[in-house]
């Protein structure tokens, strides 16, 4: 696309924090881009079919955990508070959530549930399937980046805080990355308040390995999706024939790795930049990290929390730790 092309819209978005964010990820030595840009709305469709396929094993555990122990979960979410503000970080299309808020309805716990999701797209869905399902459901929801929502909320409200954080969204952070978000979380809690987060464990690698390169290419056109996305929005000339997609797990660190790989020499270019690609050069796409539970356990205390509870699904995969600032 020729500068003269570019509408005032897409002045607008060169100079967002997306472009930004894309291009700094570019011109870094081993070139990277930030998943939380997979999210637009065909991003969203996308990943909600990634949930549904054989291999992604994550959404089935935790669904179970909520549609079968939903009862113990709120029992040591809430401890004696009838009254609560019920935060969910990233929260999707929060079709496992349905289930506690299901619970916490017939216990007649008065809460205003508060989702946070950068995609505006997701929430529309969220706010149509929860008002369809819960219609006397007080939703307050908030578009953005986690922190930004929740510094957002802690200045807003009086009431103990529950915050959700499901789907191993906490894996989508190097280790370093989460013992720093959780130092920040606890910053934004009072002491008292309860989280609960959903944690994917180190299991047999080839089941991991499996679930980030289903047989139906959907996670293959899940990072592509990012390609096309910048191509729409940033005015690039991406072409996804010229990259394929690549994952590892290495069940020693327990982190699993996402990549584009470069399939021949070739430059993309932006409106007013130009990115250099070698053949078989990677972009780093995505990280999902697999913890131990004791690992879980130690990033709890290290943060300022406590470990109160934790359900596990019925093959142990994945578990659901809740734990309380102190
Ligand atoms: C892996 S999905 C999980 C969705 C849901 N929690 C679940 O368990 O089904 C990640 C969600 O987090 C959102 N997200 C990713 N990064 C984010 C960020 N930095 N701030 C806010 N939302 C983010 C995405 O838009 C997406 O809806």
């Amino acid at each position: 696309m020729r500068r003269e092309d570019l509408d005032q819209n897409d002045l607008s978005n060169r100079s967002g924090v997306f472009y930004q964010d894309v291009l700094s990820g570019l011109r870094e030595p081993m070139k990277r881009l930030p998943s939380k840009y997979f999210y637009d709305a065909a991003g969203d469709l996308l990943f909600q079919k990634i949930m549904r396929c054989p291999e992604y094993y994550l959404t089935r555990c935790e669904e179970e955990i909520f549609r079968d122990k939903a009862g113990e979960l709120l029992e040591h979410l809430l401890q004696a508070n009838r009254q609560v503000d019920l935060i969910e970080l990233g929260a999707g299309d929060a079709s496992k959530t349905q289930h506690l808020i299901g619970e916490m309805l017939q216990q007649q716990i008065h809460f205003t549930y508060r989702p946070i999701d950068i995609s505006p797209h997701v929430l529309e869905q969220l706010g149509d399937r929860m008002r369809t399902a819960f219609p006397t459901i007080d939703l307050q929801a908030f578009q953005g980046d986690y922190f930004d929502g929740l510094a957002d909320m802690a200045t807003t409200g009086a009431l103990p805080k529950v915050v959700l954080f499901l789907g191993a969204n906490l894996g989508n952070m190097t280790r370093q990355q989460a013992a720093q978000f959780c130092v920040r979380l606890r910053s934004l809690l009072h002491t008292g308040d309860r989280v609960l987060l959903g944690i994917d464990l180190m299991k047999n690698p080839r089941i991991i390995q499996a679930a980030y390169a289903d047989e139906a290419g959907l996670t293959w056109q899940f990072n592509m999706n990012l390609l096309r996305r910048m191509n729409k929005e940033l005015g690039a000339d991406f072409n996804e024939e010229l990259f394929e997609h690549y994952c590892q797990y290495d069940p020693v660190s327990g982190t699993c790795s996402s990549y584009l790989v470069s399939l021949l020499d070739h430059v993309v270019h932006f409106p007013d930049e130009q990115v250099l690609f070698e053949k078989d050069e990677l972009i780093h796409m995505e990280v999902s990290q697999k913890y131990r539970f004791e690992e879980t356990q130690a990033l709890a205390r290290a943060s300022g929390f406590m470990p109160v509870h934790a359900v596990a699904d019925k093959r142990n995969w994945f578990v659901d730790v809740i734990w309380e600032a102190c």
